[in-house]
């Protein structure tokens, strides 16, 4: 029996400034991947779009370590996967492209084997792969997500976002792991930016939930791991600066980075796009823009 499913997975913006592997947003660009489970022995994976020449299309692709996390997960043995990924979310720039690969070939398996999992346990499988769940919690709950762990699961809390808000993202031209983002990252940090952070980040969550889009400027600030990749994203503050001088109500690193990212009103944003893309090119940064909405779906079968 051949069964055939074609899951739609937005990007997403993680931290958000201060919630550090905690707060995470679904955003509208997306990749979609094709999973076909047959008799017909054989493994086949085909890359389009987004960073193809980069992404391995072996057993080492993470989509399909996520195809076949489900399919142990499930007990099915399938002789025939192939797999077809279209990808419109750049590769490595902090927004999300390896969480949509693995949130697609979860969701992607789960539905060819009958849906037997919920949301909730693709979260875990999810975060296993990733390693962290504030990325693949928005790709597979879409909005905005609160992850944590308890007693090793991870977790999360969604809501909607306020209603107007637009995020405007600096995309480089130049890639950045996030294993080399954590790497600059200190192993202890002073007691005063600790607190800093947790002042920033419920604060943040706390203007999010109450559409103080107002309170941005402040809870998007950031200790804990903004001042030490500063160094990895040349021009980093000038081209936040630059957002807020053009209307921006806070800006932040996306993700690991190096994508900077704005949150705005839908009116000021192509002139904060414009804006970040200069302010990038004076620090020899070529740079595109892109001007997204908050996904409120989720990953979605199509
Ligand atoms: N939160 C991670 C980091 C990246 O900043 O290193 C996204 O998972």
């Amino acid at each position: 029996m051949e069964s055939t499913v074609t899951v739609r997975v937005p990007g997403t913006t993680a931290n958000c400034g201060p919630g550090f592997d905690t707060v995470g947003i679904a955003c509208t660009i997306y990749n979609d991947l094709t999973l076909t489970l047959s008799e017909k022995p054989g493994f086949t994976l085909a890359v389009t779009g987004e960073g193809a020449d980069g992404i391995p299309n072996n057993e080492r692709n993470i989509a399909y370590q996520a195809v076949s996390a489900v399919l142990n997960k499930v007990g099915v043995t399938s002789p025939g996967i192939t797999i077809a990924m279209h990808n419109n979310i750049p590769l490595a720039r902090g927004l999300g492209s390896s969480a949509a690969a693995i949130v697609g070939g979860l969701v992607a398996a789960n539905a060819a084997t009958g849906g037997k999992l919920g949301k909730d346990e693709l979260l875990v499988l999810a975060t296993a792969l990733e390693g962290h769940p504030d990325n693949v919690a928005p790709a597979i709950f879409g909005g905005i997500t609160v992850s944590f762990t308890a007693g090793g699961t991870p977790e999360t809390l969604r809501f909607n976002p306020p209603d107007p808000l637009r995020l405007v993202v600096a995309v480089p031209d130049f890639g950045l792991s996030t294993k080399a983002a954590r790497q600059v990252l200190p192993k202890t940090v002073p007691y005063a930016d600790a607190v800093f952070n947790v002042s920033r980040a419920a604060l943040l969550v706390g203007a999010l939930c109450q559409g103080r889009l107002d309170l941005l400027r402040f809870a998007l600030e950031d200790r804990l791991h903004q001042p030490y990749r500063a160094k990895l994203i040349p021009g980093m503050d000038e081209v936040l600066a630059a957002a807020q001088a053009n209307g921006a109500l806070g800006a932040a690193i996306s993700g690991a980075g190096p994508c900077l990212i704005a949150f705005a009103h839908r009116e000021t944003s192509a002139a904060i796009g414009g804006a970040m893309v200069a302010a990038f090119a004076r620090h020899g940064v070529k740079a595109a823009s892109l001007d997204l909405d908050v996904d409120n779906h989720g990953a979605k079968i199509i």
